[in-house]
């Protein structure tokens, strides 16, 4: 506070990022500091993918690198790029036994001594929605990390854990402002990347998202292959003065509900019946991020996206997500409809 608290002062008080997860870690004693690291670790790569994502044109790393990935989609430079720079910050933190990303078929088992420091698997989307960066459209990153079990009996089995058990999760979107949101289970917090002083400055503490708000998100082009609740969902959205909004990744789509509230959808469809979003790498930390923030994520009526058991690493889901009341009205629709 200035000396004189009348006087107008340039001197904000800031709460970073990095002391915001001293802080927590502080309340809790018994806490070794290996989840701190491995946050701080995320920070890091943040601003790092941050910085090639606004130098994209420049650096000429724009567009595909003419293979796909394991899900079969075309990987842009970009995906590329953010993927290499989390492995390698996150894997040199001796707290991270395996770490397994949308953009490699195989986890990468990095320690798994049963008497070791490394206790924790940390999944990743490392660039969502890639292929808005042509366009110098909104883009995202998406993690989550689980407890290691150093019970199972393979290594990778400790990956396929429902979402309920993880121990942290969120997003970093990169858009006009690189925002960092995380909760690790108390909560939401999120910070914003001054770009001035290098570090991400709290902006948001416990943040709710709005019990309600008149948008749905979901790429319609494909409505025709949605299942009839689906469809007679949008009917009465749009009877009802809703508005359509839609980045085209689910990053800055779920950003904009928590903050603005309304409905992310993406359904099953004729060709994708599973939908096309992952479920460990965007749905599972999504999930767990809207519902500590007092929001509502399923997969269909009575299936709770973080119930899901997942038997593969990179199975799809079918999401439906957002403000409480907005989900509900979703779910009437498709119960209504035998969905
Ligand atoms: P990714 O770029 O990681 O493959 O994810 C893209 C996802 C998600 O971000 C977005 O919500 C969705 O794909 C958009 O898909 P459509 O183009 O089918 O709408
Ligand atoms: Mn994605
Ligand atoms: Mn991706």
């Amino acid at each position: 506070m200035p000396a004189d608290s009348k006087s107008p002062s340039l001197v904000r008080d800031l709460v970073t990022l990095q002391g915001q997860i001293l802080a927590q870690q502080a309340r809790h004693p018994e806490a070794t500091g290996t989840l701190s690291w491995l946050l701080s670790a995320l920070s890091i790569s943040a601003k790092i993918i941050a910085s090639h994502v606004r130098r994209a044109r420049l650096e000429d790393v724009l567009g595909a690198v003419g293979s796909s990935n394991v899900q079969g989609e075309q990987q842009q430079k970009l995906d590329v790029i953010a993927n290499e720079v989390l492995l390698r910050t996150l894997g040199r933190r001796e707290g991270v036994a395996i770490i397994a990303s949308e953009e490699n078929e195989e986890p990468m088992i990095l320690r798994t001594e049963k008497d070791g420091k490394a206790r924790y698997c940390v999944l990743f989307d490392p660039l969502d929605g890639s292929s808005n960066l042509d366009v110098c459209g909104a883009v995202g990153t998406i993690f989550s990390i689980l407890r290691y079990d150093r019970r199972a009996a393979h290594a990778e089995d400790s990956l396929l854990q429902p979402g309920s058990s993880q121990v942290a999760a969120g997003y970093i979107l990169y858009g006009p402002s690189t925002v960092f949101t995380f909760t690790i289970g108390n909560g939401v917090d999120m910070f914003v990347l001054d770009p001035a002083i290098g570090a991400f400055v709290h902006v948001e503490r416990e943040l709710r998202i709005p019990a309600s708000g008149k948008s749905y998100s979901v790429n319609e082009g494909n409505r025709l292959g949605f299942p009839a609740g689906y469809q007679a969902y949008l009917d009465f959205a749009q009877n009802n003065g809703y508005s359509s909004r839609y980045a085209g990744a689910m990053v800055a789509d779920v950003h904009r509900t928590l903050l603005k509230g309304g409905v992310f959808l993406y359904p099953p469809t004729t060709k994708a019946p599973a939908g096309k979003l992952r479920l460990m790498y965007e749905a599972n930390p999504m999930a767990m991020l809207v519902e500590q923030a007092g929001g509502k994520a399923l997969a269909g009526p009575g299936q709770r996206i973080l119930d899901e058991r997942p038997t593969n690493i990179h199975q799809r889901t079918p999401v439906i997500i957002g403000s409480p009341d907005e989900v509900d009205l979703v779910i009437q629709h498709l119960q209504a409809s035998g969905a």
